[in-house]
């Protein structure tokens, strides 16, 4: 059984991470999509919002579950039993970050091996914050994040 986690704020989750989420799911026999708790960094959707909002977005894929977890990621993903984090790659200003993660997470995890995934190139610009931001001025958000965050950013600010 080859179990990968996908770990991230998805504050909140777009077009781009579900494109992740597809590719991961049909190359694993499981994905856990794991929610960062961590109470230190400001979000602008709460926590439980945040994990709904992926729920509502993977109903299609079968054999992906939304999770959340804190402390460390690597002591989350040996509980889970996974062998893999799978992290997006979205364009070279990605890599720097995820280079320093992947080989922290190694050290602490040498058995733990990171997987990324390339999101397509239509992804390839695509950032929570942006759209955030889109939708704070009254932008039109849908061609970039799943129904259900775009209904909710419809609703406004919280
Ligand atoms: O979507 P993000 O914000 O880039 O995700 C970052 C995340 C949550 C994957 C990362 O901050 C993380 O793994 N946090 C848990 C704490 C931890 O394990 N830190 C050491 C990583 S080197």
């Amino acid at each position: 059984m080859k179990i990968a986690v996908y770990p991230g704020s998805f504050d909140p989750i777009t077009n781009g991470h579900l494109d992740v989420i597809e590719r991961a799911a049909r190359l694993f026999n499981k994905v856990v999509v794991a929610v960062s708790r961590n109470p230190e960094k400001q979000h602008f959707f709460a926590f439980g919002e945040r994990l709904e909002m992926i729920k509502l977005s993977v109903t299609h894929l079968k054999n992906v579950t939304v999770d959340s977890f804190d402390g460390l990621l690597v002591d989350y993903v040996r509980a889970k039993k996974a062998r893999a984090i799978v992290r997006g790659l979205r364009a070279v200003s990605d890599f720097d970050y995820e280079f320093q993660m992947a080989l922290t997470n190694r050290r602490m995890a040498p058995q733990i091996e990171t997987v990324f995934l390339m999101t397509d190139y239509r992804y390839s610009y695509l950032s929570s914050s942006f759209v955030k931001q889109i939708a704070d001025l009254g932008g039109d958000v849908s061609t970039f994040v799943p129904p259900a965050v775009a209904r909710r950013l419809k609703k406004g600010a919280r």
